[in-house]
């Protein structure tokens, strides 16, 4: 699915979203800074932005895993390229220098963390791909101590019956064309998916049951913010 993806990500990520993207990220920052973290898990990093935002923002140590090599490459890259406009330090050099962003290949599923490890968790665009929502979202709960800040950010169909016609028609027939023209096939080929992705996913788990799923997980507090319109969701909560 993500291969051929990783070059333009950032920047298609951002026009196909209308520049939204970056505005549900930076609530989802907000949340997570809010709880004051030193170690952040960062779960479907992908190319390292959620990661580079949260440590410029808290300073906080990341450790972020995607599953896909390819994008877990290019957020080395991003990281990298950060480290040389002086954001973060990164390689573990001989001296043993900390890594301020460590990035590992890892299912969300089945994190290489201790229980109770990190101070905070932020995850987005996972659980649409995800076979077992409520098992992952419970694994992803399992790493994060007591109290700590459980945040994530997912695309959401706009309830408004003005707005709704309007996104299924942005999302069913633009984004394809306009993935096409902005990034070629393979971007065509996420154009196509998204919509219907984001759509089978709400059926089968409206956002109750996503409040509830969190609950079960052992995550309470919870609070969503809609944005966009309701194209965008972010909900964070903290571990009981
Ligand atoms: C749309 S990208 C989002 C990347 C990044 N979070 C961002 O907002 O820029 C979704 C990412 O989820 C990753 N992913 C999908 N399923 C996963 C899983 N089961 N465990 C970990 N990462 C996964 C993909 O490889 C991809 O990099």
């Amino acid at each position: 699915m993500f291969r051929g993806l990783p070059d333009r990500y950032d920047r298609l990520a951002e026009w196909l979203s209308f520049w939204q993207n970056r505005r549900w990220r930076a609530a989802l920052v907000d949340a997570v800074a809010a709880g004051d973290p030193r170690l952040v898990a960062d779960v479907a990093t992908g190319t390292a932005g959620v990661a580079l935002a949260l440590h410029a923002r808290t300073g906080a140590d990341i450790v972020g895993f995607d599953l896909d090599e390819g994008m877990a490459r290019k957020g080395l890259h991003n990281v990298r390229e950060a480290r040389n406009g002086h954001v973060v330090p990164v390689a573990r050099p001989a001296g043993g220098e900390r890594h301020a962003i460590a990035l590992a290949v890892a299912r969300g599923e089945q994190l290489p963390l201790a229980d109770g490890s990190v101070d905070a968790l932020s995850f987005t665009y996972l659980l649409r791909y995800v076979d077992d929502p409520q098992a992952t979202l419970a694994e992803l709960a399992r790493v994060v101590r007591p109290g700590g800040v459980v945040a994530n950010l997912e695309f959401a169909v706009p309830d408004s019956p003005f707005w709704q016609p309007l996104w299924w028609l942005y999302t069913r027939a633009a984004l394809p064309v306009a993935g096409l023209l902005t990034g070629g096939r393979p971007w065509y080929r996420v154009g196509r998916f998204l919509g219907p992705s984001i759509t089978n996913y709400y059926r089968r788990h409206p956002l109750d049951w996503t409040l509830d799923a969190w609950e079960r997980a052992g995550i309470g507090a919870v609070t969503v913010r809609r944005m966009s319109l309701g194209g965008g969701v972010v909900m964070w909560g903290r571990r009981k």
